[in-house]
């Protein structure tokens, strides 16, 4: 075995997708799934098949498309989660089930009401259970972080005698610093006897800012798997990103770990992630980011020139971001926009790049260039073609001293509805025109408006939250009209109710 080699274990699909309004559909996970096998990770989390049924499917159907990496699926420590684990991932082609419990104070006393002696059996019983179907299997301690050295170690050394080959430390809560966590793993791999029998893994929540020092400090202390999502996407502040400790390692020679990551697929895939999700990368994030090798500052500037070394640790093409990220225009032809879908990791079937071809003409007509983030965004319009309810026109009227007006016409599965409103605003107006065709209980929760990139002739991305019954449904529009935008994005989210 490598002893240097750190497993890359992607929880993109699991933890990442459990973020509110980031939810894929089936054919968009396999998408992701086939993305990350050609990126090099080591596994993949797809899902936690009892929650939902679409969970199960999804680990099913991500079992049989992908073949290098294990396929891994979340349990708690209960028989019938894993049961249910184990027939999504019956056509894995490598399997893992992730079984866990809280073995924090906290977890003990408040969320099981149980002993830590009564804990450390409902582990072992899990892993034993889980090892009647699956030889690989993963056991977490949730809230690791906040766990009493000596006590985790016990319960450590009671999975990896019952059979765990894997063996997570999550920082549920984000709580740790850096030298904490390192002395956690260092006190782990120290006091636990048969550690050599299986890997510690790193699993770092972002809450206070330090996921990916502490991962790192897990590594230099012995782990030898880290979980971690495309951009850094989980819950509340996140995960540990996967770019990030891949580029750490691969720049520090000094600290001699290495992944099988192929880092030159990381830009394309951090954009399709954000585009599929509808989760906008922060321009200062650090690998992925717009500004990540900007150099606006003059003395910057000058140093770049004379010697790329005075300002930059990473030759942006190590990450796949290529020099040619030149703007298509409405004279660019269908080869060049196949060209820049590939790099940016979209493969369109030749019917698909027709209809592609045909919205970017129409892109290129409102706006000059059409850039790499407006081509993702157009391929997420085209995905939502068949949607139930569509948009067939919108005209509003508004400006100073007018009271905004709206008529709307919309195709409901091919019938054609048209009505009218007036509004305080011409979002309001054009909302309420569509409230009298569609005649339920709807409140907008949230409504963000973002532009792309920069310039007056940029595209609008809506983000929407709207209840009805109880429920809030999460809506994207995209569109160089905002009005339609936000329209768009409201359409979207009762095309998720109506399912
Ligand atoms: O953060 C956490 O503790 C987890 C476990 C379920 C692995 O995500
Ligand atoms: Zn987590």
């Amino acid at each position: 075995m490598d002893k240097n080699k750190v497993y890359i274990f992607d929880t993109t699909l699991r933890d990442g997708e459990q973020v509110p309004g980031c939810q894929l559909n089936t054919i968009e996970k396999i998408q992701v799934a086939k993305a990350l096998e050609e990126l090099g990770v080591d596994v993949i989390e797809a899902g936690f098949p009892i929650s939902s049924p679409g969970d199960f499917n999804s680990v099913v159907e991500i079992s049989k498309a992908v073949t290098w990496p294990t396929i891994c699926a979340l349990t708690r420590a209960v028989e019938k989660d894993i049961d249910v684990a184990a027939e999504a991932l019956q056509y894995a082609k490598h399997k893992r089930i992730h079984t866990g419990i809280g073995t924090s104070d906290s977890h003990i006393r408040y969320k099981f009401n149980s002993t830590r002696e009564e804990i450390i059996e409902r582990a072992v019983k899990a892993v034993k259970y889980a090892k009647k179907y699956v030889e690989d299997v993963e056991f977490y301690a949730e809230d690791a972080g906040r766990t009493d050295n000596e006590y985790l170690a016990r319960v450590v050394e009671a999975v990896i005698k019952a059979g765990a080959t894997v063996v997570n430390i999550p920082d549920t809560t984000g709580y740790c610093l850096p030298a904490e966590y390192g002395e956690k793993i260092k006190y782990l791999m120290e006091h636990v006897d048969g550690i050599d029998n299986a890997i510690l893994s790193t699993h770092c929540h972002n809450d206070l800012g330090m996921a990916t020092a502490n991962t790192m400090a897990g590594l230099l202390n012995g782990a030898r798997q880290c979980e971690v999502t495309i951009n850094g996407i989980g819950e509340r502040a996140g995960n540990t990103s996967l770019e990030e400790v891949a580029m750490i390692m691969k720049c520090h020679n000094d600290i001699n770990l290495h992944t099988d990551i192929n880092t030159r697929k990381i830009y394309p895939l951090s954009r399709t992630v954000s585009s599929l999700m509808n989760m906008p990368v922060q321009a200062n994030k650090a690998i992925v980011g717009r500004n990540a090798f900007a150099h606006s500052s003059g003395i910057h500037q000058d140093g770049v020139l004379k010697n790329v070394t005075t300002y930059e640790i990473i030759d942006p093409k190590d990450i796949g971001l290529d020099d040619n990220n030149i703007a298509l225009t409405a004279r660019s032809g269908h080869a060049a926009l196949k060209f820049r879908l590939e790099v940016l990791g979209i493969k369109p079937s030749k019917e698909k790049l027709d209809i592609l071809y045909q919205e970017f003409l129409k892109l290129a007509d409102k706006k000059k260039e059409v850039n790499d983030d407006d081509l993702l965004v157009l391929a997420g319009v085209e995905r939502s073609e068949n949607q139930h309810i569509k948009l067939d026109y919108l005209q509003v009227t508004s400006g100073m001293g007018v009271r905004p007006v709206a008529s709307i016409g919309l195709d409901i599965a091919g019938e054609k509805f048209e009505a009218a409103a007036s509004g305080n605003g011409p979002v309001d107006a054009a909302i309420k025109a569509l409230k009298n065709i569609i005649k339920r209980n709807m409140t907008i929760k949230e409504f963000t408006i973002q532009n792309i990139t920069k310039g007056s002739d940029d595209v609008g991305k809506v983000h929407m939250q709207v209840e009805s019954d109880g429920r809030v449904y999460y809506g994207f529009g995209v569109n160089t009209d905002i009005i339609t935008a936000a329209v768009e994005a409201y359409i979207d989210c009762i095309n998720k109710f109506s399912k």
